[in-house]
């Protein structure tokens, strides 16, 4: 595929596993040793140890791992990639056991739990068309407990246009607010700037809000 292709829903899946078949972990411009801000912004939260945290387009992210260690024990990660999830379970190892996965497209995301925060760092900005953001707004409504906690993280408008190949929708704080209004309480945001393995800066905006209704109350 060329470095500008879109990919249909339906082809998500297989791009996904490309992706993660053809680099390393510690290579993707996403990398990042220490999630440092997303820790944070779920200290912030005060959840206890037992809080059910969903981590979507985790991918192979070290977030579940230091989640592990600083003793929350009832993770998820979800993601499209069947490739991420078992580059995942090999390097946690027995670990792996700790966590549960899911391998979904966020937008057809089916919950059997609810969450009580639901984290996301560079997956909702690859979702361009307008029903692919309502299919995850609903998938998030089906997902979070009244009062939960939502955290999302993507590139702002000094960012990136675009990541792995992929075009992505750049935002700022208030047009992160516009989308999830109507059921969600802005609790803060801040912008933040990664640096990738080469070296280069990626500027992100993080919102963090709370979930004002009912599970499963609000359809688009
Ligand atoms: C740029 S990576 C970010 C990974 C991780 N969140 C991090 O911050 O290190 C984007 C991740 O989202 C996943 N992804 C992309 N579109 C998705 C979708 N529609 N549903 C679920 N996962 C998706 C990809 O497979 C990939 O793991």
């Amino acid at each position: 595929m060329s470095s500008n292709t879109v990919v249909s829903a339906t082809d998500r899946r297989s791009y996904w596993d490309m992706i993660y078949n053809k680099n390393e972990l510690t290579s993707v411009g996403w990398y990042q040793a220490l999630p440092e801000l997303s820790l944070q912004l779920i200290h912030k939260s005060q959840l206890p140890a037992t809080a059910k945290i969903i981590d979507v387009g985790g991918g192979d992210s070290l977030l579940a791992d230091h989640l592990l260690d600083q003793g929350y024990t009832d993770i998820t990660v979800l993601d499209v990639s069947s490739r991420a999830i078992e580059k995942a379970k090999i390097r946690l190892g027995g670990k792996s056991d700790l966590v549960k996965w899911i391998c979904s497209d966020v937008t057809d995301f089916e919950p059997h739990v609810s969450y009580d925060l639901w984290h996301d760092r560079a997956c909702f900005h690859f979702l361009i068309q307008q029903t692919d953001i309502n299919a995850y707004r609903s998938s998030l409504n089906k997902a979070l407990k009244k009062n939960g906690i939502f955290i999302l993280g993507t590139f702002s408008k000094t960012g990136p246009q675009k990541c792995s190949g992929l075009p992505i929708h750049q935002y700022d704080e208030k047009g992160l607010r516009q989308i999830f209004e109507n059921t969600f309480e802005p609790m803060g945001s801040t912008t933040t700037v990664h640096l990738t393995p080469s070296k280069a800066r990626q500027n992100y905006v993080f919102c963090s809000f709370k979930n004002k209704i009912e599970q499963q109350t609000y359809k688009y």
